[in-house]
């Protein structure tokens, strides 16, 4: 089988952990690149609910290892608590010592990012984020600054000394007077470090050079991405953005097997859209439609969770999503979220409500959104249950109007069709 990628193509949520749970069947080798307990990643298999955040959503199966890969980061009393959540639900801690690996390029979100994460959020007020306040930022902030810890750090006693001496000054620094936040003793860091070498101790894979050859030569990878192409520190809705990036591209940088190793780029879109923290968002709805979209959809999040902000297909930022993510094929998931609906719209363009112009190309300056309103093209709705439906031929004719003109529109064949959260639920096309 050839390698996949899967790649959120809108704003995050968009059902990306359940693709990559179904697809995972198919693949000896799981591997996480970006981000990190920002993610909230739900399986559903059997009518029992998983929720992931930082362990790849392939660890549910035997004999398949997961890896969180070197572009992500790693709180790891976070990581701690979601393994044993999941070993609550009936997985064993043995299953998670012989199947999770952790790249030891990996950085460390310290106590001092979640404290600056929070910090900003509060100190911008109106203008935040919206950050999940897991730290993010200020991790991958330090790790591009040069002064990150690394996994591989908190097995090394010497290094890891002389680094914190070497850091913990800056960052002193920085949280005293930057931030006018509590600094930290050499004592309380250390500390910190060696609890988390504690927990990752079990999962760290020291041979990954070896292995990841070995897996690249000659078994079947599938890429998991977390977020979603809008959300992408480079092409996204920037600054509303996470701090890593969720394209394509991030693969190929942080799963450490290149991007030669990629044959597939799978974008998981929703059949409308939806969004979890602040910025730009076209096409939201703010009426009592955007409210039935939410309860129906059951739109909130799965780390903060906070109502999702929910609003029509956008085909604008669907086909920037398309070019930019690298995106060869479209997962269509809560198709069936729109049973109900007497009518669909779908936004084929922006219009500027200042000059009157019409674009089909996404405006990369989010700061001007409030300008453009979307243009919509309207679709009967199909008024029927389709969570039932296995095959293509069973969906009513409208839903598969619907499907065409996005096939059509976007210049990509939909490959996965998902009408309801379990695997079960599930048309491969
Ligand atoms: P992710 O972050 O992209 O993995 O997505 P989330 O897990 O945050 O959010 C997706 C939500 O939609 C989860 O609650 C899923 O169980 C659910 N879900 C996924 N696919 C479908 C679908 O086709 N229909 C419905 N109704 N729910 C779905
Ligand atoms: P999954 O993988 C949806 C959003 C936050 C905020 C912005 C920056 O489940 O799709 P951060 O904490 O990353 O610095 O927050 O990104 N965000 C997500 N939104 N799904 C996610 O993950 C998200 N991870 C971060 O709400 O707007
Ligand atoms: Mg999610």
């Amino acid at each position: 089988m050839e390698n996949i990628c899967v790649v959120g193509a809108q704003f995050g949520d968009e059902g990306k952990a359940k693709i990559t749970d179904l697809l995972a069947q198919k693949a000896d080798f799981i591997t996480r690149f970006q981000g990190g307990s920002n993610a909230g990643h739900t399986v559903v298999t059997n009518g029992k609910k998983y929720a992931f955040h930082l362990i790849p959503s392939g660890i549910l199966y035997e004999n398949k290892t997961c890896m969180i890969g070197a572009g992500c980061v790693i709180k790891p009393d976070d990581l701690k608590k979601e393994i044993e959540n999941i070993v609550s639900q009936g997985i064993s801690p043995e299953h998670f010592k012989k199947y999770l690996k952790i790249s030891p390029l990996a950085h460390i979100t310290m106590k001092y990012h979640t404290d600056i994460d929070g910090y900003s959020e509060n100190a911008l007020g109106q203008n935040k984020i919206g950050t999940t306040k897991k730290g993010i930022g200020p991790t991958y902030a330090d790790k591009y600054n040069r002064s990150g810890i690394r996994v591989e750090d908190l097995f090394d006693k010497e290094t890891l000394n002389k680094k914190v001496d070497i850091i913990l000054n800056m960052i002193n620094k920085e949280l005293k007077f930057v931030y006018d936040l509590k600094p930290y003793t050499k004592e309380e860091i250390l500390k910190e470090l060696a609890g988390y070498k504690e927990i990752l101790a079990p999962y760290v894979d020291f041979n990954w050079q070896k292995n990841l050859t070995d897996i690249k030569d000659n078994k079947t990878i599938l890429f998991e991405g977390a977020q979603g192409v809008m959300l992408d520190i480079d092409y996204g809705t920037y600054p509303y953005v996470t701090s890593s990036n969720p394209i394509s591209g991030g693969a190929a940088t942080g799963a450490s097997m290149g991007a030669n190793s990629i044959q597939r780029v799978i974008g998981v879109f929703k059949a409308y859209m939806t969004r979890v923290g602040e910025g730009a968002f076209v096409t939201e709805l703010t009426d009592s439609t955007g409210e039935t979209l939410r309860t129906i959809g059951g739109e909130f999040g799965v780390t903060t969770g906070r109502p999702r902000r929910c609003g029509w297909f956008d085909m604008v930022s669907a086909k920037y999503s398309i070019l930019v993510g690298g995106i060869t094929e479209i997962a269509l998931t809560k198709l069936d979220v729109l049973d109900k609906f007497d009518e669909i719209k779908v936004a084929t363009a922006y219009k500027n409500k200042l000059t009157g112009e019409i674009t089909e190309y996404y405006p990369t300056n989010v700061f001007t959104h409030q300008n453009y309103e979307p243009v919509y093209k309207t679709f009967k709705g199909w008024k029927q249950d389709i969570s039932k439906c296995k095959h293509y031929s069973e969906l009513p004719e409208n839903a598969k109007i619907y499907l065409k003109s996005l096939e059509e529109n976007l210049k990509t064949k939909i490959s996965i069709i998902s009408v309801g959260p379990d695997r079960e639920q599930t048309i491969f096309v």
